[in-house]
């Protein structure tokens, strides 16, 4: 992959849609990633105990979450040491971590506790026979994973801390009955591409497009995360910026970032509107849309109304996209350095990783 925008092409039209390609992607890009658990809320009372599984469908790894009496969250794999049963089936209040299958218990930090018929197993029990800790993080209420200890959630965050951390996210609601999942019949790539560039906005978009200034539009690159930054065609619907903002006295619509590998974090006047893009198969994509309430009052105004139609915008070109690329006369294309900063930064974040040399 060319680190030069002007001279570089896309990643090979194989990437969308070769299975072993996309099999070898759960190692080398998701294993390694880090990736969105939720919020706090639903862990508030000690003796919590929340099981999820990790990318359901494509990395499965069922995962435990709990907070003990002492306060302290933990995060560990929800497979028991024994045998391999799953130990918490169902979230819940527990003063510890009982398998069903042959009784192991385990204290709420994952630490072996106690087991039936063990006395004389020598050597007994070890530091194995705990549940596996896991790798967390928790930023503003929001927990976030990684199966691996490679990449540094820090440089993920920073750009999003330093740029909004003003906004108090930890006070945003998490609301059902907004939020939604969607299936695009497309590789989870293509869909993250189309959301890396504001090019299309004229052309898909025609609401959203009435709702920004398409020349104020702008990507900023980060590490391992970009923005890009939705100017409002009026002063209506815009976010009322603290004086330190780096942004102070801009009519800001949204705040639109992206994060390695599948996240996205889309700030408007009304709150969050959380975008995870979750692997099914090659051709085969979830997109779930999490809605994170803060002045209900705004809600479907400006920029962040009729995400919906936008949402079904989106999936119909990029559900075209898979199509058009599985031509025997496509393979790369080149990229626009005004228009698609967004894609070859992450064309090239996913070439590094599949190198191994992230
Ligand atoms: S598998 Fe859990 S106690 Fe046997
Ligand atoms: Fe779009």
């Amino acid at each position: 992959m060319d680190d030069n925008i002007a001279t570089a092409s896309t990643i090979s039209a194989k990437f969308y849609q070769d299975k072993s390609i996309f099999e070898t992607t759960k190692d080398l890009i998701f294993a390694r990633s880090w990736q969105f658990l939720g919020d706090l809320n639903e862990l508030k009372a000690p003796g919590s105990v929340i099981p999820r599984t990790l990318l359901e469908g494509f990395l499965d790894e069922p995962i435990l979450l709990t907070r003990n009496f002492d306060d302290e969250l933990n995060c560990m794999a929800n497979v028991c040491t024994h045998r391999g049963f799953k130990v918490i089936e169902k979230g819940g209040n527990e003063r510890n971590l009982r398998c069903r299958y042959h009784g192991r218990k385990y204290t709420l930090n994952g630490k072996f506790e106690s087991m039936p018929e063990f006395e004389k197993t020598e050597n007994f029990p070890t530091e194995s026979d705990n549940l596996p800790a896991i790798n967390f993080r928790i930023w503003k209420n929001l927990i976030f994973v990684n199966l691996a200890r490679g990449i540094d959630f820090d440089k993920l965050i920073v750009a999003l801390d330093k740029r909004i951390g003003w906004l108090p996210i930890q006070d945003f609601t998490f609301t059902p009955s907004l939020s939604r999942d969607y299936l695009v019949r497309a590789n989870w790539a293509l869909y993250c591409d189309n959301y890396l560039e504001g090019f299309h906005i004229p052309y898909v978009h025609s609401s959203l497009n009435e709702a920004l200034d398409y020349r104020g539009y702008t990507t900023e690159l980060f590490e391992l995360s970009n923005l890009q930054l939705g100017i409002a065609d009026g002063a209506e619907e815009t976010f009322e910026l603290p004086q330190d903002s780096q942004d102070y006295g801009k009519n800001i619509a949204a705040y639109y970032f992206w994060v390695w590998t599948n996240m996205m974090f889309n700030f408007y006047p009304w709150g969050l509107s959380i975008n995870i893009i979750e692997p099914i198969d090659v051709n085969r994509t979830k997109v779930r849309f999490l809605t994170y309430m803060w002045k209900s009052e705004l809600y479907d105004k400006g920029a962040g109304s009729g995400l919906d139609r936008v949402e079904r915008e989106d999936e119909n070109v990029v559900e075209l996209v898979q199509k058009g690329i599985s031509s025997r006369f496509y393979n790369k294309g080149r990229f626009s350095p005004t228009q698609e900063q967004g894609v070859h930064q992450f064309h090239t974040l996913i070439s590094r990783l599949m190198k191994n040399s992230i």
